[in-house]
């Protein structure tokens, strides 16, 4: 049995700004995307047998052309985004074989740097029965809840809390069924399965899995690859 991933790399980034989609900006001479690619690949316990990218409509051929070097054995299949991140998601997930696949991974092109360990503890967990897994970290603010008027509602003991990361695993029909019910709102899939009723499983992630949402993530980017580069 084999793990599909599904790369969401359809966004603008426009919390990042710039020119470019955010997943075809570059740290160290190559996209988030390449770099996120190439991540999955190192995982080498997950048995990665093909990704499937959601791309901006209309840059399909030239992601495919700028990816096919680094999919090596892996097949690449790409698919025009949708307007929302859920909505890449349930394209990208038409795509995924039906069968030999007992893990689909959701992982963001934002996150380029997530750590071999983390793919692969995510995807043996589904493989040890757990139908949908989350990597997680300390948070390290302190968290409030606000009513609409910016009054502080309560503060949640910061203990119970964590910072969600991806990849997500999920064992495959979960998953689909996760997409065919209501996904207004879900800022991430295991917030589908949270809606069925499905226990969801938190494993350690990592500060290196962080998201580039603004541009001094850019700076914190390159550091951690220029760290792994010496
Ligand atoms: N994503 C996607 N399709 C969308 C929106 C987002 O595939 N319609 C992807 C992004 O490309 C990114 C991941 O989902 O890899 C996480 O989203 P986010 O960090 O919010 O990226 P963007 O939506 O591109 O950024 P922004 O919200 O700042 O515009
Ligand atoms: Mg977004």
């Amino acid at each position: 049995m084999s793990t599909a991933a599904i790369i969401p790399a359809a966004g603008l980034g426009l919390r990042l700004g710039g020119e470019a989609p955010k997943a075809l900006r570059e740290v160290g001479g190559e996209s988030l995307l390449v770099h996120a690619i190439r991540g999955l690949r190192a995982a080498t316990a997950a048995d990665l047998a093909c990704f499937v990218v959601a791309v901006p409509p209309g840059t399909e051929d030239d992601v495919r052309k700028l990816l096919d070097p680094y999919a090596g054995p892996v097949a690449l299949l790409i698919v025009a985004g949708g307007a929302e991140r859920t909505d890449s998601v349930r394209l990208a997930l038409e795509l995924v074989p039906e069968h030999g696949i007992d893990c689909v991974l959701v992982h963001d092109a934002a996150r380029p740097f997530v750590p071999a360990e983390v793919i692969e503890r995510v995807v043996a967990a589904v493989r040890a029965g757990a139908p949908a897994v989350i990597p997680v970290v300390p948070v390290t603010d302190t968290i409030k809840r606000v009513d609409a008027a910016g009054l502080v509602v309560d503060t949640p003991d910061r203990s119970t809390l964590v910072a969600v990361q991806t990849p997500q695993g999920f064992e495959p029909t979960l998953l689909r069924r996760a997409h065919n019910g209501d996904t207004a709102g879900a800022t991430d899939d295991a917030m589908l399965c949270e809606r069925l009723g499905v226990a969801v499983q938190t494993v350690e992630g990592s500060q290196d899995a962080f998201k580039v949402t603004r541009p001094r993530d850019l700076i914190l980017a390159e550091s951690i690859l220029a760290e792994r580069r010496t």
